[in-house]
This record gives C-alpha cells, sequence and structure tokens, in this order.
C-alpha cells in the first residue's frame, strides 16, 4: 500500500498509478486507494503488468461483477472477455472497435460502470485511446442551457452502435453476434447525477442515444449535435497511450471514449471487460432517484 503513487495526467482527468502488481492479490487498503483514484481521475493507467486472463478478471471484479459483451464474441472460456484486434496488414479503410466517441452499452437498463483493456500488443506510435470528462463537460455549459436540458430524457437504442458494428465486417480478427433484440429502446436522463460522487453528468452517448423523449429524430440532432461536439472538447479530453502491459480502466457514467485509427501497418491487441452498473439517476425521471442507491 505504501508504495502505491497516483500521478494525474490532465486537468481533464487520467492518472497512472504506480507502485503496484496487479497480478499479485490486493489488499483492502491498496484497493481503496484505487477505487479513490477511479473516483477522482475516472480512468486509471497501470503500466508494465504481467497479467493472465484468470488475473485480469480477478482485478476487474473488485470494482462490480462482470458484463458480458452484448455482440462480440468473447475469448474462449472467458464469457465477458473479448479480444479488441487489429492484425498489420487490415485495410486502412475498416473501421476499428470503438473509433467513434461512445459510451459503452449505455441501451442496457443498468448500463455498464466501467470498462477496462489489457495491452497484449501496441503499435511503436499511435492507437491511444481518447477519453472526455462528462462532469466538467456539464460544469462549463452555460446555465441557460442547464436548464433547458435538465428535463431531458434521451432515448437509445443498441440499433444505431450496431449499424456501425456492422460496418466493420471487413475487420478480419474480430467476430459479431448481432442477434440480440437491438431494437429495444432505452430512457435514462440526460442530465445524470453520478452515483458515488453525486457530481452532474452531461450522459451523451454518442452514436447509441437518438433521439430526445417526446421529440422526433430530425428535431433531436443539432441539440444532440452541440452537446456532443460540447462535451468533446479538447479541454475535455485526454489521451491514454498504451505499451505492452499497460492496463487501463474507465468510468463508463461520466466519460465517452474514441479508439484512434492511426497506426497502419501494425498490429494491436487489447483483452477487453466490463462491469456492471446501476440505473442511471437523474431529476428528468424522479423515480430513478429513489431506485439507484448513492
Ligand atoms: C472500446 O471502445 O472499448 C475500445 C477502445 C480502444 O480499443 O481503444
Amino acid at each position: 500500500m505504501s508504495d502505491l503513487t497516483v500521478q494525474p495526467m490532465t486537468g481533464a482527468g487520467g492518472a497512472e498509478i504506480s507502485g503496484v502488481d496487479l497480478a499479485k492479490p490486493l489488499g483492502e487498503k491498496t484497493f481503496a486507494a484505487i477505487r479513490k483514484a477511479f473516483d477522482d481521475y475516472l480512468v486509471l493507467v497501470f503500466r508494465d503488468q504481467t497479467l493472465s486472463p484468470d488475473a485480469f478478471e480477478s482485478l476487474v471484479q473488485k470494482f462490480a461483477p462482470l458484463q458480458p459483451h452484448p455482440f462480440v464474441k468473447p475469448v474462449d472460456g472467458h464469457p465477458c472477455m473479448i479480444m479488441i484486434e487489429r492484425k498489420a496488414d487490415e485495410a486502412q479503410e475498416v473501421k476499428i472497435v470503438g473509433e467513434d466517441w461512445h459510451a459503452d452499452a449505455p441501451w442496457l437498463e443498468n448500463p455498464v460502470a466501467g470498462s477496462s483493456l489489457y495491452c497484449l500488443e501496441a503499435p511503436p506510435y499511435g492507437g491511444d485511446t481518447n477519453f472526455c470528462n462528462l462532469m466538467i463537460a456539464y460544469d462549463s455549459l452555460s446555465e441557460g442551457v442547464k436548464k433547458t436540458i435538465e428535463p431531458l430524457i434521451l432515448v437509445s437504442r443498441a440499433a444505431s452502435g450496431a449499424d456501425y458494428l456492422k460496418s466493420q465486417q471487413g475487420n478480419k480478427s474480430m467476430s459479431y453476434d448481432l442477434s440480440t433484440d437491438i431494437h429495444k429502446e432505452c430512457e435514462h436522463p440526460l442530465v445524470q447525477i453520478h452515483p458515488r460522487t453525486g457530481r452532474k453528468v452531461l450522459a451523451v452517448t454518442g452514436p447509441y442515444g437518438y433521439k430526445f423523449k417526446g421529440w422526433t429524430e430530425k428535431e433531436s440532432k443539432p441539440l444532440m449535435d452541440m452537446l456532443l461536439a460540447h462535451a468533446t472538447r479538447s479541454e475535455h479530453t485526454f489521451r491514454v497511450r498504451w505499451k505492452k502491459g499497460s492496463l487501463g480502466v474507465w468510468d463508463n457514467r461520466c466519460t465517452l471514449h474514441q479508439a484512434i485509427k492511426d497506426y497502419p501497418g501494425f498490429a494491436r491487441r487489447m483483452l477487453r471487460l466490463q462491469f456492471k452498473g446501476v440505473r442511471p439517476m437523474g431529476h428528468a425521471m424522479p423515480e430513478t432517484m429513489v431506485a439507484a442507491p448513492l
């Protein structure tokens, strides 16, 4: 515990944690310090870790029980783990997983609380993941916009994301199963209260949230586009650089992320897990204010 250090990455979030070997069982105090850093910095990066798939699962399960990915075929023997892979000879025009700004599975009644990547192979340069902080994005809106969006309910469905996944079907390395009910809609407050910190979150979701409740898609799009552009302004974002053995874990309730496709001719392989969350709460849906624990 005494060796653990937390080095903040940027004013928008992210921290590198050193002095901890994640392959060894973590004491309660050590994990409490990691959890506190997670609440404070939203994205944590641990370097030079040597982890088996089982050890990767044991670590991530400390945050919350694991949740299987709805579309991507899992790694053999690990039903909640997927491999995100791009081969060196993949055509540059083929989309990569997560290329557009997005939250993970926001169409679920209880969206995932967080996700984690463990890097098995990184390109010599490029292949970063970009993150944005949706709490400072909310804070930096004008009072007028805050008041306008507070009562809005965002309607999400996996289908818009599935169109995007289908566009990756040329990808040689990934295997998808889109047979789940991808058209099922889910409603969540646009302005959410983070269940651990109580801070307000501008809960835009990228491609999945496609309209506001009671509005048409056409009516919703301009405001949706403005809010996404605001959320992803440079001063709200930060990038994680990956190396073999890096492990990153992020809070999916208050960040969006985007994989950057800038490493043609090089391979990238990451193991990925995600963990369960609770129903998002917000004043726009008063029933959620009592349903979800603070
Ligand atoms: C993801 O969207 O989960 C993947 C991000 C990445 O590969 O950088």
